[in-house]
């Protein structure tokens, strides 16, 4: 993987990623599963994937990085990419800041006149994905599962329907945010985005689909694969833009200081990180950390901008002064 860090870690692509997820599964054992969904609970809090794709490359895959998971929060990312795509600005309806709160805060909607923050806290995310291309929730889930087979080159998705209905029967919070944001204007079918955030969540995806799909992110909106243009380089860098500041909610600070990738974070334990013009990495470890992301994913990805001083903020080669 070219560049080299300073780290205890050395060695091959496929070395490094193995040592990273043994040091993963050490630290799984000290975090706990969500359950404020209850089938999020069932989950194995011992399980550690980790993916890593290569623009030009295979995937390197350890560990679990085959076993099936909800996307949760990491469908914000890529269904703000998948508006992106479809010509809509969701800027117009929130802005691009970090919350500094929970994911689900609701207490500065009052503040600011029902506008959220930024696209992939869960009040900006639920606007997301009532701006899906279709009139209901079915075309919408359509049209974002459709835009995923297509950033694969053709792999297709499902719906875990007993994480949608268990998010369905429990998610009066998220409902009253939708609601909260009718009040004010910003949201007009708050029943249709709150159903397609459910669902959207609710994508089954494996570490190794999800470092596969999201590799357009990593070469300025292009799958370098099929090459098929996904997204102009303005909107994907607008999108990496805003998992760095905004990511991983009130961690992504620290997480820019060790670790210094775009990423995004869900409850069920996946991270998405991207190495712009190298590689995408995607984790699956379901025990969390106080903060609700993944301990293991979160190690995973320090030792791995450790080793190939991955950090966005290392010196540019080239351009002015390069
Ligand atoms: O809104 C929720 O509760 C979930 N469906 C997604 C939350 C989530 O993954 C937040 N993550 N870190």
């Amino acid at each position: 993987m070219g560049r080299n860090g300073n780290s205890r870690l050395a060695g091959t692509t496929a070395e490094v990623v193995e040592a990273a997820y043994r040091r993963g599964r050490e630290v799984a054992a000290n975090g706990r599963v969500a359950s404020y969904i209850p089938e999020l609970a069932r989950a194995d809090p011992a399980q550690v994937g980790l993916a890593l794709h290569e623009l030009g490359g295979s995937p390197v895959l350890a560990g679990d990085a085959e076993q099936a998971f909800t996307l949760q929060s990491v469908s914000k990312a890529l269904a703000l990419a998948c508006v992106s795509a479809a010509g809509v600005d969701p800027y117009e309806r929130m802005s691009a800041e970090p919350s500094g709160d929970s994911f689900h805060s609701i207490v500065r909607l009052e503040e600011e006149h029902g506008r959220p923050r930024n696209p992939l806290i869960n009040a900006g995310a639920i606007i997301v994905s009532g701006l899906l291309p279709g009139a209901t929730p079915n075309d919408k889930i359509g049209a974002f599962l459709q835009f995923l087979d297509r950033c694969s080159g053709g792999a297709s998705y499902i719906i875990d329907d007993a994480v949608y209905q268990s998010e369905r029967r429990t998610g009066y919070r998220n409902r009253a945010l939708a609601h909260y944001m009718k009040h004010f204007g910003v949201l007009e079918d708050p029943d249709t985005a709150v159903d397609t955030y459910f669902r959207q969540c609710a994508v089954r995806v494996t570490a190794a689909q999800l470092a596969r799909l999201s590799l357009f992110l990593a070469n300025d909106g292009t799958d370098p694969l099929t090459g098929e243009q996904i997204l102009s380089p303005d909107l994907n860098r607008q999108v990496l833009a805003v998992m760095m500041t905004c990511g991983l909610y009130d961690e992504v600070g620290r997480f820019a200081l060790e670790v210094g990738l775009p990423a995004k974070s869900g409850v069920s334990g996946g991270i998405l990180a991207i190495v712009p013009g190298r590689c995408s990495i995607a984790s699956y470890a379901p025990a969390l950390g106080p903060r609700g992301n993944s301990l293991a994913g979160m190690q995973m990805l320090r030792d791995l901008s450790e080793a190939w001083d991955l950090s966005v903020f290392a010196p540019v080669t080239a351009g002015p002064g390069g």
